[in-house]
């Protein structure tokens, strides 16, 4: 069977989809590997890199119709035009969100499987693309803070007087917020995390950050994701942490909801009580932000306070970012590629609640608002 690995097309997206170490798991007598040229050159990976790993060089067309085309992002209009029944895509295909695309590959009955839906189970973790891109934006945010702010993080003892150290506010608690929560204590700031799941607690403390105890109501849904606050319980929380914000030189927000809008955490209000310099960084901006000063895709100015809403920072890191997703995909392709033969088992788990479209069907749809 043949898989192709394409350049990937969207404005600002730098990584690719398999790097050359997983082509070189890949290729074999059964197995060629069709890299287009270009394909890794802005993740750091050139294509020369590619041909000793035993891929061959191809056109867009060629690898566009591979029996298997690996993917970062979706495919684009004109990507999806060149797209036949016979092959299966993998991507970052955001099924619930994205319904038109499901609905387009069903059409054209593509086989569709996307790495953001993989189950959150232990079999899975190598698999877990979410997670591993997650650990590249919660880095990547608390550099950028770090970059955009006047102040040192650690606590600076100098003969031209001791410095204290930076106060870092981390919203939610999954698998970014730690990251962030990670990044910033080992830069020396002291850090506080807040989640509506408590079970995070413990995570947060082992870390060296405080986590804030809010009298608020939360709730932990199916696959350990958060659930929507009741109203008068998200209220509270904003109300709650406006005050915490205030206190903060930077805050890092992360909180998503499978599906949803992002739930609005920092008001305009709590960003008004920061001081001038602190920085607001929102991971958050692709699903509409936690902070309601965000512009998705852009870093604004208010009341001195720099609000950061940069969208996709896992392609800012596109080399490590690339590494990680690549050994995620090899790890599903394990699943679908059996000696050289391309096997679609629905019996198994993962291979099911990946699936976003087969034979016509759309089986992932997005979730009602
Ligand atoms: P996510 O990206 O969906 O959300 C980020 C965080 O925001 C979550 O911790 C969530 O609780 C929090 N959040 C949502 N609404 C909030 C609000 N109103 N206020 C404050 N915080 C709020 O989460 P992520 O990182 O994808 O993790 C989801 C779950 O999956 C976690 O339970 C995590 O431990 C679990 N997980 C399991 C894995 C495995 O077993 N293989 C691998 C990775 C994650």
């Amino acid at each position: 069977m043949r898989i192709g690995v394409p350049r990937e097309s969207a404005a600002g997206e730098r990584r690719v989809a398999l790097v050359p170490d997983g082509v070189r798991r890949l290729a074999g007598d059964r197995v060629e590997v069709l890299v287009e040229a270009g394909a890794g050159s802005s993740a750091g990976f050139p294509d020369e890199l590619y041909v000793e790993a035993g891929a061959r060089l191809a056109s867009a067309s060629e690898v566009w119709s591979a029996d298997l085309v690996a993917k970062v992002q979706r495919p684009s209009e004109d990507e999806l035009a060149g797209l036949g029944s016979a092959t299966v895509l993998v991507g970052l295909l955001q099924p619930l969100v994205d319904g038109d695309l499901a609905r387009s590959l069903a059409g054209r009955g593509v086989t569709s499987f996307s790495m953001d839906a993989i189950p959150r189970i232990t079999r899975a973790q190598p698999m877990d693309a979410l997670s591993s891109q997650s650990t590249v934006a919660g880095y990547k945010a608390v550099l950028l803070a770090a970059a955009a702010s006047g102040k040192f993080f650690p606590m600076l003892t100098t003969a031209a007087g001791t410095i204290p150290p930076a106060r870092v506010l981390i919203l939610g608690a999954g698998v970014a917020g730690l990251q962030a929560i990670a990044t910033a204590r080992r830069l020396g700031a002291v850090v506080s995390a807040y989640d509506v799941r408590p079970v995070v607690k413990e995570q947060v403390e082992s870390l060296g950050a405080t986590f804030l105890e809010l009298d608020v109501e939360g709730a932990e849904g199916v696959g350990g994701y958060a659930v929507a606050l009741a109203e008068d319980q998200h209220e509270r929380e904003q109300e709650l942490l406006a005050l915490h914000v205030g206190e903060s030189d930077v805050v890092v927000t992360t909180a998503l909801i499978p599906g949803r809008e992002a739930p609005l955490l920092v008001t305009k209000d709590a960003v008004g009580r920061m001081r001038p310099g602190s920085v607001v960084v929102d991971l958050a901006a692709e699903a509409g932000g936690n902070c309601e000063v965000t512009e998705p895709g852009r870093t604004v100015q208010r009341g001195g306070v720099t609000v950061i809403g940069e969208l996709n920072l896992p392609s800012s890191m596109p080399f490590h970012a690339s590494q990680m997703y690549s050994r995620n995909v090899l790890a599903f392709l394990g699943l679908l590629v059996r000696e050289g033969d391309l096997v679609l088992d629905f019996d198994d788990e993962i291979v099911r609640e990946t699936c976003v479209t087969h034979e016509g069907n759309v089986l992932k749809e997005p979730v009602a608002a």
